[in-house]
This record gives C-alpha cells, sequence and structure tokens, in this order.
C-alpha cells in the first residue's frame, strides 16, 4: 500500500513539524545558532588570514595597528563560533527533549485510546518499539536538520555571498559542482536504500527469531532444541551480516568513488580559477586564491555528506511513519458528544436486534440477537466454544461496537454513555485474565483507585487470595512477574475476582471464571461469587455447567443464536442439547 506509506510518512513529517512550531524562538535558535557558529569558526579566519597576507604582500610593515584588527577578527570569530555553538546546542537540547517528552506522551495517549480491537490486530512488542523510537527519531531528525542541513547550507550562502565579490564564476564552480554531484548521486542513494532495506527486513528477522527463541523456552527445552535454534539463529546472522557489508560497500566503493573525485575537481577548478582571477590587473589579489581554497575545501565536505544527510532524515522519518501509520486510522468507540448521565437505578442489561461481525469475518456472528436480563436477575451462558458468549461480554463492555441494533444498560444505550460512566457499572472477570508486572496487591487494587488497604485485603479474602498470598516471598507486595507468570492460571483468576470484588459494581460479567481452577477451590470461590452476585445483573459465561446450573436462568447459544433458553430444571426437561451436555458432564449418574 505505497498510498498509505506516502500518507503515513507525511502525517509523521507534520506532527515533528507540529512539535517544532511549539517553542518558535528556542527552535529558531536551535536551528541558527550552529550555523552562524560554523560561519564564525570556518569562514571568517581564512577573511582574517587572506587580508593579512595581501598587506604582506603589499610590502607593508606588520605593526601593531595594522595587525590588530585582524587578528581581533580571527580571535573575536572563534570565540564567538564557540559560544554560537555552546547555545546552540543549549536550546537543541532542549528543543530534543522537550519534544520527545511531549512525543512520547502524546504516542501513548494516541494508543490508550485505540478500539480494543486494535490490540488484537498488533502485537504489544510492535507497539511498543513503535511508539518509543517515534518519540526518540524526533532527537535524530532535529539534529540532522540543525548541524548537517542548516549548518550547511547557511555557510554555503555565506561563502557565495564572499566569492561573489571576487568573481561570480567562483559561486558558479562552488553551487555548479554540489549541484552536479547531488544529481549524479541522487539515483545512487535511492539504490542504496533498497540496500538498507534488505538490511533492516533481514534485522527483524533476526530479532523477531530472537524473541520468538527466548519466549518460548520452555519449549525449546522441553524439546531439546537448542541447537536447532541456534543454527537458524547462526543462520539468520550470518544473512544479516552479508546484507550489511553490501549496503556498506555499496556507500564506500560505489557512491564515495564518486563524490571524492567530485570533490578533488571542485577543489581543482577552484584553485585555478581563483589564480586567473587573483593575476587580473586590479583584481582581489592573493586574497582570492587563500578564500577560495580554504571556503572550497571547507564547502565540498557537504558532499561526503549527502549520503548520510539523506539516509538520518530518511530514517528518522521511516521510523515516525511507522507509528504515525496507526493513527490514520481513527478509533471508532468514541464517546459521544454529551453524553447522557450515568444511570442510577435498575441495572438490566438488554441486547436488543444486535448484529455484529469480526473484523475480516465475512458472515456476521450475530444477526438480531435480543437477550434481556432483569434487574438482580443471574443469567447462565452456555454453548460450544466459538458460539459468541465471550463477543457478547466483550459488546457490553463496548469494547467494540455493534453493527445493527442496540444495547442497554440501565435502560440507556451504551454508545450514549461515557465510556468510563459505562465501564464504572460493570466489574468483569475476563477469561483468561493476565496481570500487570506489579506487585499483588497493586494488581488487585486496579479495580478500584483509592481502595484503602483494608479493603484491597477484604477482597483478597473474599476472592480466596489469602490463601496463597500468605506464602508468597513478600506477601501482597510480591511482583507477580511479567503477565503474571509466577501465578498460576487459578491463582491469576483468583486475582481477577478479588479485583472485581473491589470494584463493587451493579452489573457483573465473569467470563469463565473459575475454568483454571480445580474442583476443589471452585467450589469455594463459586460461593464467593455467589455472595459477589447478590442484588446484582450478573452474566456468567460456563464451561462445566454445574457452575451455573444454580442460576435463575440459563442461556444456551450456538454459533450466535439463542437456542434453549430456561432455568437447569426446564432445560433438563425440555431434554434438548442443553440436557445432553449436562448428562455428558455429569457422566449420566447426576439427574435434574
Ligand atoms: N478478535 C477477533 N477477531 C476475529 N474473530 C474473532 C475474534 N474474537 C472471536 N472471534 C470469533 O468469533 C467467534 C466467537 O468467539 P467467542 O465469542 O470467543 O466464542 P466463545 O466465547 O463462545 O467461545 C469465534 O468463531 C471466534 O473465532
Ligand atoms: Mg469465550
Amino acid at each position: 500500500m505505497p498510498g498509505r506509506r506516502k500518507a503515513a510518512l507525511r502525517l509523521a513529517l507534520r506532527l515533528y513539524a507540529r512539535e517544532l512550531r511549539r517553542r518558535p524562538l528556542l527552535t529558531g535558535l536551535a536551528l541558527l545558532l550552529p550555523a552562524l557558529g560554523s560561519i564564525c569558526l570556518h569562514y571568517l579566519p581564512p577573511l582574517a588570514v587572506a587580508g593579512l597576507v595581501s598587506r604582506i604582500v603589499a610590502g607593508e610593515a606588520l605593526s601593531t595597528a595594522v595587525l590588530a584588527p585582524y587578528l581581533a577578527l580571527f580571535v573575536g570569530a572563534l570565540v564567538a563560533g564557540e559560544i554560537c555553538w555552546r547555545c546552540g546546542i543549549h536550546c537543541l537540547n532542549r528543543v530534543d527533549a522537550y519534544g520527545m517528552e511531549e512525543l512520547y506522551v502524546s504516542g501513548m495517549d494516541e494508543l490508550l485510546a485505540k478500539d480494543a480491537a486494535f490490540f488484537h490486530e498488533n502485537f504489544a512488542g510492535s507497539l511498543t518499539k513503535r511508539v518509543l523510537t517515534f518519540a526518540s527519531q524526533y532527537e535524530d531528525f532535529v539534529d540532522t536538520l540543525a548541524f548537517q542541513i542548516v549548518a550547511n547550507l547557511l555557510p554555503l550562502a555565506f561563502a557565495s555571498v564572499v566569492l561573489w565579490q571576487f568573481d561570480p564564476r567562483l559561486v558558479l564552480v562552488l553551487l555548479g559542482m554540489i549541484t552536479l554531484t547531488a544529481v549524479a548521486v541522487s539515483p545512487l542513494i535511492r539504490r542504496r536504500q533498497a540496500l538498507v532495506d534488505a538490511r533492516e527486513a533481514s534485522w527483524v528477522r533476526l530479532s523477531g527469531h530472537v524473541a520468538d527463541t527466548l519466549m518460548n523456552m520452555d519449549a525449546v527445552r522441553a524439546y531439546a532444541s537448542e541447537l536447532r535454534e541456534a543454527a537458524e539463529h547462526e543462520r539468520r546472522v550470518r544473512e544479516h551480516r552479508r546484507l550489511t557489508l553490501v549496503s556498506w560497500d555499496y556507500n564506500n566503493l560505489r557512491i564515495d568513488t564518486i563524490v571524492g573525485p567530485m570533490s578533488i575537481i571542485a577543489n581543482l577548478a577552484g584553485l585555478l580559477l581563483a589564480l586567473a582571477v587573483a593575476t587580473r590587473d586590479g583584481g582581489p589579489g592573493v586574497a582570492a586564491v587563500i578564500v577560495t581554497v580554504a571556503y572550497l575545501a571547507q564547502a565540498t565536505g557537504v558532499l561526503f555528506e549527502f549520503n548520510q544527510i539523506w539516509r538520518r532524515i530518511e530514517r528518522s522519518l521511516t521510523e515516525a511513519a511507522q507509528f504515525a501509520e496507526l493513527l490514520l486510522d481513527s478509533p471508532t468507540v468514541l464517546d459521544p458528544e454529551t453524553p447522557e448521565p450515568r444511570p442510577t437505578g435498575p441495572a438490566d442489561v438488554r441486547l436488543d436486534g444486535v448484529r455484529f461481525s469480526h473484523t475480516g469475518h465475512a458472515e456476521p456472528l450475530f444477526d438480531g440477537l435480543d437477550l434481556h436480563v432483569c434487574d438482580g436477575e443471574r443469567v447462565g451462558l452456555v454453548g460450544r466454544s466459538g458460539g459468541g458468549k465471550t463477543t457478547i461480554i466483550r459488546l457490553l463492555l463496548r469494547l467494540m461496537d455493534v453493527d445493527e441494533g442496540r444495547i442497554l444498560v440501565g435502560g440507556r444505550d451504551i454508545t450514549r454513555l461515557a465510556q468510563a460512566d459505562l465501564r464504572s457499572l460493570i466489574a468483569y472477570v475476563p477469561q483468561d485474565p493476565v496481570m500487570f508486572h506489579r506487585t499483588l496487591g497493586e494488581n488487585i487494587a486496579f479495580g478500584r483507585p483509592g481502595a484503602t488497604a483494608a479493603e484491597v485485603h477484604a477482597a483478597a479474602a473474599a476472592a480466596h487470595v489469602l490463601e496463597f498470598a500468605d506464602a508468597l516471598p513478600d506477601g501482597f507486595d510480591t511482583l507477580v512477574g511479567e503477565r503474571g507468570v509466577k501465578l498460576s492460571g487459578g491463582q491469576r483468576q483468583r486475582v481477577a475476582i478479588a479485583r472485581a470484588v473491589l470494584r463493587d459494581a451493579p452489573v457483573l460479567l465473569l467470563d469463565e471464571a473459575t475454568s483454571a481452577l480445580d474442583s476443589e477451590s471452585e467450589a469455594h470461590i463459586q460461593q464467593a461469587l455467589w455472595r459477589m452476585m447478590q442484588g446484582r445483573t450478573a452474566i456468567a459465561v460456563a464451561h462445566r455447567l454445574s457452575t451455573v446450573a444454580g442460576m435463575d436462568r440459563l442461556v444456551v447459544l450456538d454459533r450466535g443464536r439463542v437456542v434453549e433458553e430456561g432455568s437447569h430444571a426446564e432445560l433438563l426437561a425440555a431434554g434438548g442439547g442443553y440436557a445432553q451436555l449436562w448428562r455428558r458432564q455429569s457422566g449420566g449418574f447426576l439427574g435434574g
């Protein structure tokens, strides 16, 4: 999708430019001062030297009065140049640091506003890299702009003005050679870009394999495949080394073999022309030779930088564009402009003619689904895996929007509520809870920011978290590991339940909340869940029917449709699919 890539590049450039414009004075100084510094350091001293030499050549005695102004210009220029650079870098450091700070913050804000579905389609690892490089590349972008672009162009303009005074043809030589080199080299730079892209792609393959292996270390061990993984790694490293050398060699052996001679020709042409100019009657004399040679040597240095300037700007913008691309699609789950107030009355839940398809699925999962759960009613949602139970729960949370129909909570269309208000009405225990890499206590307290330690403790007790928390090295202060790896699946579920208990919301959504527990713990926790459901509207998804058999009503879902509905006894009496499943799960021994 080249159109999309271009749009992303433009957006990245716009975002960076917006950051630069935020502090116009500071940015202006950061860009100008290094350029002025370069003029002072490299372009003024030759003028002083040339002036002085002219006087000597003219046969003047070097009295203090003659020397002083030239020495003052010489020393003054060097000192001023140093000051310009120090002040310029001082400003540039601030432009970089504040700009990156704002980009780190706004980048995360953009991600936090994304739809839930977005995170199913993008790996967290790749998002992390993209959002962080988006901010960090800004430094490289601004530095290249200040140090290599403005700090080369402005002195070049200054040099042109000075050389023009001697003879306009000197300017022609200088600018002509630079233009010629740029034209000759630019197709090569584009070719080189393809080589760099190939190298970067090999880097992605290399790092992807390292991450994949390390994340599956248990499998690597269990299948004794260390050697295989190491060999594959070595193969990818070798490929990366090969492509790296190809792109480096192209730089050294192709591009710079053009730039080098061009630079020599420019310097030689300049010298010859300056000699001709200098010896002209009434001409500028020896000063022209000294200044021309000094300026050309300095200015043709930029020829060797073309490649690098292009590469650095291209790289920082490409990296930034990888993030900007994510911003091209705006989030679709948004707060209404004027949200209705959070409902405070009965918290019934209603799905009304809901039609919904997951992205990438041609057939809708739900087509005209109706479901009403009264205030205080407890409904068990059962059915084959893939039936759409989890999807219903996620739609109720408004993690995604329905295509048609509506969902009401407490009588209000959930799209008319602020998302935070809707979610404050709901306590949710997900199917496969993952934890933050924070302490156990913090993971529970996540359910209600500002909860007291006593409240967290009570919630932990209700969800039977205390039973294992006491055995952890630091109790509630134990870090649970990335995604909660140091806890078992059942322990993570108990933490998620404690979080929901602490939430204390009128609507309870439990998605296989006890699936990872053994039967004994499940019996304990089931009691806690029953207590939690008292006086609340609850929808509990369960695979094991015994956990929901006691609910007020059971709804059997199959391929997005409600196929059976009623109490446990009613469904058994009806002798349909539920009754069959119940007999299978209870081993045919337990009756109604
Ligand atoms: N994020 C998703 N993207 C695409 N399809 C999905 C996504 N989540 C679920 N599905 C599909 O939707 C159907 C219902 O899934 P789900 O609601 O998780 O069922 P259940 O919880 O009843 O097992 C399945 O066919 C599943 O493959
Ligand atoms: Mg599910």
